[in-house]
Order: structure tokens, then sequence, then C-alpha cells
């Protein structure tokens, strides 16, 4: 009996271990599997990844080959008109050969021999098409008037001069396409466009440039405008939402005239802001593109960080008056040469010229030119970065406010003034 119930236990023992056992084996390979697809899962988001950076090096290089330096130029093509003061103007290269593509979002920096000015003048003027096109470039510009409150002002050189004296065969010089504002065409994350007045131009080209690839991102295209009168691109942005579930667009008019329908011309009566646009959007889990007036930019990007966008996911671009900012900073730089200030030596490097500071000037780059030393420039107001100049010893002030901040070492020539003596590579 004793014997039968030792067995007994020995095999129910037994019958335990074996379960253990097999128990274990499950859990292993469970474990093996679960790990299996984990690194799967790595191996393929590696793989993405390394896809990504070799299509971006890809284009790297393509747009490399077919880059160039200096002005180029080009022929306009044809020149057409958007709104009563927005024009655009199909560019084709002068010398036939292919064009680079350009990242969506960058844009063309222009010189001019004005008649009546001494000194060339350069503007950027952002790509307002996909980069899908590679025999022609689009720039949308809008003519400047003079400001508010100041009809003694002369209205805006460059932009006046595109609308009243550029035609169809002309010839205009142009740099190659730049800039770091610009749309990731890689990723999959769904994406919110703002855009106020010709503001349109940048975020206008990431639209189209998803739109030509077929990208099924969420898209959302919120565009301000005064009235209809303004109403920019129109019937292209209606085809669009037409045509692509997954675009959205929605224009709003801040003060629309009589005729103008709400539901039909515009959806929603005010401004585009973080307020106006919170109804239509479920989260702040997008990539937020914005290109406005500096004081649209301004309050975008602080009503986006306080609805706790994550800043990384703000991407941002003003188009700001050059001039007009050079004319504010004038009087009180005026003011500051009265005093009595330091001597301050400025050494460009490239160039073997040690010179002294002067404070009534408003930037380093004014001063590099007046000095005859050459630096690259396009938007003078902080924003485009060609004027990039890696400084060797000392430090700078800013003036005005990066549209992106510089690399380390280097500084924005037309925004910055020396804080002491100072080494530049120039
Ligand atoms: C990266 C970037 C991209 C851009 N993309 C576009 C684009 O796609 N489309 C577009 O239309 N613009 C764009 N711009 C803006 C464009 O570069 C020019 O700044 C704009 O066209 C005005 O240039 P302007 O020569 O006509 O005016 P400016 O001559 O620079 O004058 C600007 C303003 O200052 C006023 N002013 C001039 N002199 C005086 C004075 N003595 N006293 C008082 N006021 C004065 C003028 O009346 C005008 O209102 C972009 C800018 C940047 C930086
Ligand atoms: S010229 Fe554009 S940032 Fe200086």
């Amino acid at each position: 009996m004793l014997n039968i119930a030792i067995s007994f236990i020995a095999l129910v023992f037994l019958l335990g271990l074996v379960a253990y056992v097999l128990i274990l084996i499950a859990n292993n390979s469970r474990a093996l599997s679960i790990n299996q697809n984990r690194a799967d899962l790595e191996s393929e988001l590696l793989k993405a990844r390394v896809d990504q950076i070799m299509e971006a090096k890809r284009l790297e290089d393509e747009k490399a080959k077919l880059s160039w330096n200096g002005f180029r130029k080009f022929r306009v093509a044809s020149k057409v008109k958007e709104t009563h003061d927005i024009t655009s103007f199909y560019l084709s290269p002068h010398d036939g050969k292919p064009l680079p593509g350009f990242f969506p979002g960058q844009f063309l920096t222009f010189q001019f021999h004005i008649p009546g000015n001494a000194q060339p003048v350069v503007r950027c003027y952002s790509l307002s098409d996909s980069p899908y096109h590679p025999d022609r470039y689009r720039v949308s510009i809008k003519k400047v008037p003079a400001p508010r409150g100041e009809p003694k002002a002369p209205p805006g050189l460059v932009s006046n001069y595109f609308h009243e004296s550029i035609n169809e065969h002309d010839i205009v010089d142009v740099k190659a396409p730049s800039g770091q504002f610009y749309i990731n065409m890689n990723v999959k994350t769904p994406v919110v466009l703002l855009a106020g007045g010709v503001g349109i131009t940048p975020v206008l080209s990431m639209l189209n440039a998803l739109v030509e690839i077929e990208s099924q991102r969420e898209i959302w295209f919120f565009l301000g405008v005064r009235n209809k009168k303004e109403h920019v691109m129109k019937e292209h942005l209606e085809k669009v939402a037409k045509e692509n579930p997954n675009v959205n667009v929605k224009i709003f008019y801040s003060s629309p005239d009589e005729g103008d329908k709400e539901g039909d011309d515009y959806h929603v009566k005010g401004r585009v802001s973080v307020e106006n646009i919170k109804p239509f959007l479920p989260s702040n889990n997008y990539d937020f593109y914005i290109c406005a007036p500096p004081p649209m930019v301004k309050d975008l990007r602080a009503d986006l960080a306080a609805w706790g966008t994550p800043k990384a996911h703000i991407h941002f671009e003003a188009f700001g008056p050059a001039t007009v900012k050079k004319c504010k900073t004038e009087p009180a730089k005026e003011e500051a040469s009265k005093e009595e200030a330091p001597k301050i030596d400025i050494r460009f490097t490239k160039s073997g010229k040690i010179l002294p500071w002067n404070p009534n000037l408003t930037s380093l780059l004014e001063f590099a030119e007046k000095n005859g030393i050459p630096l690259d420039s396009g938007c003078r107001a902080g924003n485009c970065g060609t004027c990039l100049t890696a400084i060797k010893n000392g430090e700078v002030t800013y003036v005005g406010e990066p549209g992106s901040p510089p690399e380390e070492g280097s500084c924005l020539a037309c925004i910055a003034i020396p804080k002491g003596n100072l080494t530049l590579d120039a």
C-alpha cells in the first residue's frame, strides 16, 4: 500500500515536472518569437532609415551634379497673373541644360541691376510649384506697395520691377535653389501647412509635391487672405482638395467683401490662428509648416508651443522686409555711434584685411560690402542662410531674429554686428 502511495506521488511529481518543462519550453519559444518579431521590426526600421538616408543622399548627389555656383541665366518662359497683385513667373534655363531638383519649400535668389541703383539688388523668392518639373522653375511674386501710413515711401523695389519691367523672354540672373525650410518627403507623418497671403508659395510647393507623389499622408492646408480679391490659386486649391481625399483645404478671409460667399469662396471668417484651426484638428500631433508675414509667424509659433506642440514639429519661414528692417535700425545705430564706442577690429582672413568696425553700419554684411569683401547674400534679413560666415575668433550680437539658428561657430552676417574684435573666414 505504501509502495503504491509512493509510486502515485512519484508519478504526480513526474507529471508536474513534465508540465513545468513544457510550460518553460512554450514560454521560451513565445519569448523567442517575440524577440524574433522585435528583431524583424528593428531590422525593418533600420532598413527604412537606411533607404531614407540613401534616397536623401541620391537626391543631394543629383542636385549637386546639376547645381551651379553664382548666378545662372534664366529666360522668363511665361508670366501669369494670379491675383491683382501676385504674378507667377515660369523660368527656363537659358543654356537649355537640365535643372537640379529642390526640396519643396526652398527658394531662388535673384540679382538685378536696376537703373538708378548703384549696387546690384538681391532678393529671394520661394519656388511655388513642386520640384518634379525638370525643365522649369516657378516663383510667384507679390507687388509690394509703400507701407500703410507712409505714402511717400518708395514702393518695394524688386517686386515692382518684376511686375512692371520683367516680361516673357527676358533674361534674369538666378542662384541655385537653397534654404533650410523644406518638408521631409520621406516620412508618413500627418502634416499641417499654414500660410498667410503670399506666404503660400513655399507651402504650396510642399502641397503640390505631396499630391504629385500621391502621398497618403493626412494633409491640412490653411490659407489666410483678406478676401476673394486676394484669394491666390483658388481654382488650383479647390481642384487638389476635390481630387485627393487626404487633403483638407480651409480658406480664411479676414475681411470678406460683400459678395464673398462663406462656404463657397471661403470657410472661416477670421485669421489663421491656432484658436481658429483647433476645431478642424483632432490633436496637435502633426508636423506644422508655417510661412507668413513675421507677426503671424510669431503668433502661430507661440500659440502652437502653448498648445504643447514640440518645438521640433514647428517649422517656419517669414518673408521679412529687409529694407524696412534696415530703415528702422538706422536711427538707433546713429544714436549709439554718438557715444564713444570702443575701437573694434574686424579681420577677414581670406581677403587678408584688418579693418576698424564702423558702428554706423547695420550689419557685418554691409561692412564687408562697403569694404569690397565678397560675401554672398540673399534675403538680408536672417532668413535664407546665404550669408552664413564662419567665425574664427570673437563673438557677434544679433540685431534681428535668425529664421533658423546659424551653425555652431558661424554667423549670419546680414543681421550680426561684432561684440568685440572679430575674425571672419571671408
Ligand atoms: C526666403 C524668402 C522667400 C521669399 N519668397 C517670396 C515669395 O515667394 N513671394 C514674394 O512675393 N515674396 C517673397 N519673399 C519676400 C521678397 O524677398 C522681398 O522681400 C519682397 O518682394 C519685397 O522686396 P522689394 O524689393 O519689392 O521691397 P523693398 O524695396 O525691400 O521694400 C520693402 C518695403 O519697404 C518699403 N520701403 C522701401 N524704402 C523705404 C523707405 N526709405 N522708407 C520707408 N519704407 C520703405 C517699401 O515700400 C516696401 O513696403 C521672400 C523672402 C524671403 C526671405
Ligand atoms: S542674407 Fe539671408 S540670412 Fe543673411
